[in-house]
């Protein structure tokens, strides 16, 4: 057995653990990550590409924020539009609400695929310590002050003993599966995305949320050549039953506006999302005095539409940052205390966001939803009050509320 010793066992290599280990390090306490997957395959993940205006303020204010300045775009806010039934195709309408103007705050069109290889290139230049491609990995002892996890790697057992671990794993990983009699709420979604990524110039100047009696439609986009988007499609969709054609002319119907064309080109990837809601707790284990705190999605899923997962997940650590920090640095345990129930209102805070926004605009079917949705899309695109609730959600509450 291979002993080693640090102050945070971090679970997960993903943006909430290599966020986790950055903040860490910066405020001198050690940290060693663990990983069951390569580091080429947590780079490559597609995810979504939406960046709220507090995590921005904080990449750049810890040293992350070069490459984001440089190559991401900011954007004032975002395209709103629908297609009543009934209503002639391109008859529809398309509203533009302006988050600056609203909240005085920007969102950052950046890759979350792009913040992970920002968070590597950081890490190595420290000489973090990270384990990729760990096997069984174990939490134990969570309710002693000397935790521990252990896992194989390369056949070699290993015990990491901290005095802390952060589960920073998502939703398959072992760190939510350790907290013991965990309060869980969950919702899911008779409908699924299918997402593309195509080598075309958007065709917007900022991203466009359609709603369509056919289904909803997000036409979002990664760089000046580069495209994103996403169809509503049901639950149990095949990709084999959406050759290129036929996605390019369900986004036509349902992005269809007169006077505008919607750009084609190749589609260079494809695949279908799930979509639920869902949040456990408590955020840490065993409640109230426990050695384990969850982070990003080991405790929440949150349906993609608003793009909050990444934004969450950023929140999460940067408060598990300070609190950790207080902590070990100074002795001073009361943010920690106070981690799981600040950490978990921001949380449902989010979930009810993105929940809001995926029922405002998903097509059920159902005549009586259409017109609450149509109500709904007319009252946040023509009512200050309606658009500001909207802005400052998606725009991003302050890290701390
Ligand atoms: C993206 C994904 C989202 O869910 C969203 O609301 C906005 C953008 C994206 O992948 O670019």
């Amino acid at each position: 057995m291979h002993e080693e010793r640090t102050r945070v066992a971090i679970v997960g290599a993903g943006p909430a653990g290599m966020l986790l280990a950055h903040l860490l390090d910066r405020e001198g306490v050690e940290s060693v990550v663990v990983e069951t997957r390569s580091e080429e395959y947590v780079a490559s993940r597609i995810r979504a590409g939406i960046l709220e205006q507090s995590t921005v303020d904080l990449l750049r204010e810890v040293g992350l924020g070069d490459r984001l300045v440089r190559e991401g775009e900011e954007h004032r806010g975002i395209h709103l539009q629908w297609t009543a039934p009934g209503q002639p195709a391109g008859h529809g309408e398309r509203h533009h609400l302006d988050f600056v103007e609203l909240t005085g705050r920007a969102v950052w069109v950046y890759g979350q695929t792009e913040v992970q290889k920002d968070l590597v290139v950081a890490a190595r230049a420290r000489g973090q310590a990270v384990h990729y491609e760990v096997d069984d990995t174990a939490l134990h002892d969570l309710d002693t002050d000397s935790p521990s996890v252990t896992f194989t790697k390369d056949g070699e057992q290993h015990r990491l003993r901290a005095d802390v671990v952060a589960g920073c794993d998502g939703s398959f990983g072992p760190s939510r599966s350790a907290v013991p009699e965990p309060r869980a709420w969950e919702r899911t979604y008779p409908y699924s995305w299918l997402g593309i990524l195509a080598d075309v110039a958007p065709s917007t100047d900022e991203l466009i949320y359609a709603w369509h009696p056919e289904g909803f439609a997000l036409h979002s986009m990664r760089s000046h050549t580069v495209s994103r988007f996403y169809l509503q499609v049901p639950n149990d969709t095949s990709l084999d039953d959406w050759p290129d054609d036929r996605i390019w002319e369900g986004l036509a119907r349902r992005f269809a506006l007169d006077g505008w064309t919607l750009e084609t080109g190749p589609i260079t990837d494809r695949s279908v999302l799930p979509m639920r809601s869902f949040v456990q707790a408590p955020m840490r284990s065993p409640e109230g005095q426990g050695r384990l705190f969850l982070a990003g999605d080991a405790a929440h899923i949150v349906p993609p539409t608003g793009a909050k997962g990444l934004n969450l997940a950023v929140a999460d650590v940067a408060l598990l940052a300070r609190a950790l920090v207080a902590w070990l640095r100074e002795g001073d345990v009361s943010l920690a205390d106070a981690y799981a129930d600040t950490a978990v209102r921001r949380v449902w805070r989010c979930t009810h966001f993105s929940w809001w926004m995926t029922t405002m605009l998903h097509a059920t079917g159902d005549p009586f939803d259409e017109q609450l949705q149509l109500s709904q899309l007319r009252w946040v695109t023509s009512s200050e009050a309606g658009a500001t609730g909207l802005a400052e959600n998606y725009a991003g509450l302050p890290i701390g509320f």
